[in-house]
């Protein structure tokens, strides 16, 4: 019998089958529980021995369970040791990160050039009344330039006396309302989105401009020419630049230029400041007196300069990128192809 029992405990596998092992053998039930029973019937030199030998046996048998479960439990742990080892010494999984849209970093590199020839930043709603966008910049209600612009109206309930409402064709609203907020003299420039009915190539309903504003007792048009000189060779990274100031015309300026950069292009890839050929970058002028007084400056004792450059025109040029509305589709591939995304 305690060969048998002994035998089967070191074969247990598990605490179960240690377990059963257990019930049968020394168990209330078990077959030595059922043997010790027995004695009551047997003579009393019989019981004197069977009695002893009995209670070794059940002794035995049952320090043979309790350390065959150690065992079995040291052998469990070394187990799951062996299994939830980590090689903590692994390279780390690579996650891919987002990073800053080429549009979101061009108008950093606008701002913070600016800001080097002491330019703050001046925000306004993209949401913006048909007086400030039109009305307050010289273009009156029947104005031809008007209908150029392809403007996106809100809509308008009926009986809603409030003054219409247009999604901002262009920055130069932001402008009138520098104007009124902080008054002369002004130094700012005005980043944001804009508004037109308008897609191809080159044109999508929504893009970016930056707006210049200088205004002071003493500005005319050669700061100007200074201020976007030192803003295109910083811009495209570039020690010499030729601007070209075209006469134009705009009702919020006056003079009035578009201003072009020498240039050329090799495969594809715009090089600046070299070449035979021009290439339009922004408009520009004097602030027209009308407009000041708009702004409740004085145009007697102010000027100023403004100017209008397209943010993602730029952009293109400088990471030679042909299609404008790529940079709208959030197409993580392209991102990529352009070294915008890791
Ligand atoms: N607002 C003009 C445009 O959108 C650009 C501009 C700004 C021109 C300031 C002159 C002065 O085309």
């Amino acid at each position: 019998l305690r060969d048998t029992y002994l035998t089967q405990i070191a074969a247990a596998a598990d605490e179960a089958a240690l377990e059963a092992i257990r019930l049968a053998a020394v168990g209330k039930k078990g077959e030595i529980a059922l043997k010790m029973r027995e004695l009551g019937k047997m003579t009393a030199e019989e019981r004197q021995v069977a009695g002893p030998a009995l209670n070794a046996l059940k002794n035995e048998v049952n320090s043979a369970i309790a350390a065959k479960k150690a065992a079995l439990a040291d052998a469990a742990l070394d187990e799951r040791l062996r299994s939830e080892w980590l090689d903590v010494t692994l390279p780390a999984r690579h996650a891919r990160q987002g990073s800053i849209h080429p549009i979101s970093q061009v108008t950093e590199e606008v701002t913070a050039i600016f800001a080097d020839m002491g330019f703050s930043v001046a925000e306004g709603p993209q949401v913006e009344t048909d007086w400030y966008n039109f009305d307050a910049l010289n273009i009156p209600g029947h104005h031809p330039a008007r209908a150029e612009m392809d403007t996106f109206y809100m809509a308008r309930a009926e009986g809603d006396d409030r003054p219409p409402h247009v999604l901002r064709t262009h920055t130069s609203p932001v402008q009138i309302r520098s104007m009124e907020k902080q008054g002369a003299p002004i130094r700012v420039i005005c980043p944001g989105r804009v508004y037109r009915a308008d897609y191809d190539q080159t044109h999508t309903p929504m893009f970016h401009q930056v707006e210049g504003l200088a205004i002071d007792t003493d500005i005319s048009m050669a700061n100007l020419k200074w201020c976007l000189e030192e803003f295109v060779k910083a811009f495209f990274e570039v020690d010499d630049v030729e601007l070209r100031f075209r006469a134009s015309h705009f009702p919020f300026t006056e003079p009035s230029a578009e201003v072009d950069i020498r240039c050329s292009w090799e495969g594809g890839q715009l090089k600046v400041g070299e070449g035979d050929d021009w290439l339009e970058i922004l408009g520009s002028g004097m602030v027209h007196p009308k407009v000041l007084q708009a702004g409740g400056i004085d145009p007697s004792v102010y000027q100023g300069f403004a100017f209008g450059v397209g943010i993602d025109r730029i952009a293109m040029l400088k990471y030679g990128i042909p299609d404008l509305r790529a940079f709208f589709d959030s197409d993580l591939r392209w991102l990529r192809n352009y070294g915008f995304a890791s």
